[in-house]
């Protein structure tokens, strides 16, 4: 924790991070999302665009969509359920249950403590009120970039992890993994106040603040762990402005910005370069920084130290808990354009741009052997 906040100091001070850009193939190998957000049938969203209300059969059903995805899709990617429950404004004494899923991929010879992880994360609930509230931006299609970036991510990791294991790597040398973190109950139930809201986010802190390493770890819990913390919210309608809250992570901002105008430069992105999402690239230490003014899931993190990337539009958009936030006004081009910017840059962390593959290769691996038509 302490080097990657130097780092990220010096990241700041400098304008420079010592991690490499994706080169222009590296960005042009991030597989296109297809239809795999279309509102009904696309594989990755549809079926989370339903009430999902902590505690619900909706709840359970999309918490089981993730789950069949991981199982199926991604078996290298570790499944953990952080359970936890509470009383509500409208519980009575009745406790309401809340059920984080985390999917963790590590590189393969890490010993337990010596992971650094880059952790994406958005909220799977949804509001109860108004009755039938979808929350196709809040939070359902960041949930469903999520997916897309690990999967996307998944072979290249794996081609990397190998590569270096043929080479030779001990259990002790630094290592880098990512963790997709899916949260629960972060909608309040009545008013927004600290004890009604962020419910999954508090616990899942406090435990990982909590839970001990072994000792001589490098990072002493899993919470120390996270390297940093990328939080998702609100993302999908159309023309988002999305500001740097955080001055000790303008830096890593500065990369996803970077990664957005590339990929625009090289036509990789479906919506008009009139309008960027991440503007905010010539920031300066006095100006105005938004970070505190919007309480969301990285509250108790933050609150421990962790560095935090708030992907959150200001001002929001204004479909924000209505019903008008449904998979009908989701603007597809900018959900899809979501889905390609927080995979690159996910990919220049986790420095993976020669085993990126061009998607057209990567639909043969199954069968080497097999040529082109
Ligand atoms: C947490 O909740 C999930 C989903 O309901 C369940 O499958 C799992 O067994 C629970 N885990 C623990 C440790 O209670
Ligand atoms: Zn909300």
């Amino acid at each position: 924790m302490i080097m990657s906040r130097v780092a990220g100091l010096l990241g700041l001070l400098s304008g420079a991070f010592a991690y490499k850009a994706l080169s222009d193939d590296g960005l042009r190998n991030i597989a296109d999302p297809g239809d795999d957000f279309d509102i009904k049938s696309g594989a990755l969203l549809a079926p989370i665009l339903q009430p999902r209300v902590p505690g619900t059969p909706g709840s359970t059903a999309v918490l089981n969509h993730f789950v069949d995805f991981f199982q199926k899709e991604l078996p290298d990617w570790e499944l953990t359920f952080q359970n936890s429950s509470s009383r509500t404004p409208i519980s009575g004494n009745d406790e309401t249950p809340f059920v984080n899923l985390i999917a963790t991929r590590d590189p393969p010879w890490a010993g337990q403590g010596h992971v650094g992880r880059l952790a994406l994360v958005a909220h799977y609930d949804s509001k109860i009120d108004p009755p039938g509230f979808i929350g196709a931006i809040d939070s359902a299609a960041p949930c469903a970039m999520l997916m897309y970036a690990a999967r996307s991510l998944d072979a290249a990791l794996t081609r990397k992890w190998s590569a270096m294991e043929a080479e030779g790597v001990s259990e002790l040398e630094e290592a880098s993994g990512i963790q997709i973190i899916l949260l629960d109950g972060e909608e309040a139930f009545k008013v927004w106040t600290h004890d009604d809201s962020i419910y999954g986010a508090r616990s899942l802190a406090e435990e990982w603040d909590q839970t001990m390493h072994p000792a001589a770890s490098t990072y002493r819990t899993p919470l120390d762990a996270i390297d940093l913390f990328v939080l998702l919210d609100l993302l999908g309608s159309a023309n988002p402005t999305v500001p740097s809250f955080f001055r000790t992570t303008h830096w890593a901002y500065l990369n996803m910005a970077n990664t957005e105008a590339r990929l625009r430069s090289l036509k990789q992105l479906h919506t008009s370069p009139a309008h960027p999402f991440l503007r905010e690239t010539n920031k300066k230490e006095s100006d105005r920084w938004l970070g505190g003014a919007i309480e969301d899931d990285h509250l108790p993190f933050q609150a421990r130290g962790v560095d935090i990337l708030h992907m959150i539009p200001a001002p929001f958009p204004t479909v924000w808990h209505t019903m008008a936030d449904d998979g009908e006004h989701l603007d597809i081009p900018t959900v899809k354009d979501w889905a390609k910017i927080v995979t690159a840059f996910s990919a220049e962390w986790m420095e993976l741009d020669e085993y990126l593959l061009p998607p057209k290769k990567r639909s043969l691996l199954p069968e080497p052997d097999r040529t082109e038509l």
